[in-house]
């Protein structure tokens, strides 16, 4: 089956063209990095029109590169969500009528399901059962994973997602957006014992995480400083290394409760150096097996949607043809992809 994927949650227009049996065709991305920039933060409104303007080149590209005539496709799958309604309406109404046009089946995929498959793309994919940490601008989670369509939330944020405490971040040590890549570059050149930052929620039991209080911390960390670029490293540094020790501290104990042997770590602050250097290093000590995805498919991209897509087309999930999006969609409301 090959299967088109378009993504358009947030600031990224993704396109990938997926095939059952032969994998990966072909994937292009673009980033609105530049767009935004300006405002220190995603605009929703100008993030929708550029995926309106990227989207119908990038989808004739996409088959170019694959060497795919649209008429070639089984079926198309796209983010309905959860994301920026503008942005979800943007992909939903392109992908909805591509199918109609072509009268092929539609699916509309969960975001993060795309994120937690994107490790299965890789050569060595995991088997399931696993525990899935997801890490992304809008999501911290840790999953029980037994299928492709079967989670348990065992634990997640109760106020800002990881990459949520990046970007704030960055925009308090003067960083801009997108934030997460940046402080990590800075915190690079920084001295991360320099300042005693807290581990949130880590000194009482349970698997959930509260990165907020993080913010204040380096606010007033920062003010006591005098704010030149080496105090601003060190705070950087501080700062990365509690949200990864945190991280690290609640996964390392959701492996213990629940007896996974397999880690799968996704979403855009999966990029992360130090994220993926301390995480492998604890699947080793537990004697487990860390997946992650290439650094491309980290952030958002098209080749994960139409992975996850490809899977519910199989199993003749797909919806009529209305054009629906969700900007609000627990991933523990999925079925399993299985018949
Ligand atoms: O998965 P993603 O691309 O979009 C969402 O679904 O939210 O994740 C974006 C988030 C942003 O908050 C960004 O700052 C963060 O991932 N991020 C990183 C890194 N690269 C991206 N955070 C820490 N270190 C990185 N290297
Ligand atoms: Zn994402």
């Amino acid at each position: 089956m090959m299967v088109l994927g378009i993504e358009t949650s947030c600031d990224e227009t993704g396109v990938a063209i997926y095939h059952s049996a032969q994998g990966l065709l072909a994937h292009y991305l673009h980033s609105q990095i530049d767009t935004h920039a300006e405002y220190g933060g995603v605009v929703p409104e100008l993030a929708s029109r550029d995926h309106i303007r990227k989207l119908v080149p990038l989808i004739r590209q996409v088959c170019a590169a694959a060497g795919v005539g649209k008429a070639e496709l089984d079926g198309i799958a796209y983010t309905s969500g959860p994301g920026l309604i503008g942005a979800l309406l943007a992909g939903a109404s392109v992908a909805r009528s591509l199918a109609y046009s072509l009268n092929i089946p539609a699916v509309g995929v969960h975001h993060m399901e795309g994120h937690l498959l994107a490790p299965l793309l890789e050569p060595e994919p995991p088997a399931f059962p696993f525990l899935a940490l997801l890490v992304s601008g809008g999501h911290t989670q840790l999953v029980g994973v037994t299928e492709i369509g079967h989670y348990t939330i065992l634990g997640e944020s109760v106020d800002d997602a990881a990459g949520e405490a990046f970007d704030k971040t960055a925009k308090l040590l003067g960083l801009g957006y997108p934030g997460g890549p940046r402080i990590a570059q800075l915190a690079d050149q920084g001295n991360a014992s320099r300042f005693k930052f807290p581990r949130p929620m880590t000194d009482r039991p349970g698997l959930e995480f509260s990165f907020s209080g993080l913010k204040t911390h380096t606010v007033v960390t920062l003010e006591a400083t005098r704010g030149t670029r080496e105090d601003r490293a060190d705070v950087a540094a501080g700062f990365q290394e509690a949200v990864v020790d945190t991280l690290v501290i609640k996964t390392r104990r959701a492996l213990r409760q629940t007896g996974f042997k397999r880690l799968v770590v996704a979403g855009g602050v999966s990029a992360n150096r130090l994220l993926r250097e301390k995480l492998s290093d604890l699947a080793a000590v537990e004697g487990c097996l860390a997946y992650f995805p290439r650094l491309e498919f980290c952030g958002d991209n098209g080749a994960m949607i139409a992975f996850a897509g490809c899977h519910r087309l199989l199993a003749g999930q797909h919806e009529p043809a209305e054009i629906s999006a969700r900007p609000r969609w627990p991933i523990t409301q999925l079925t399993p992809a299985a018949g």
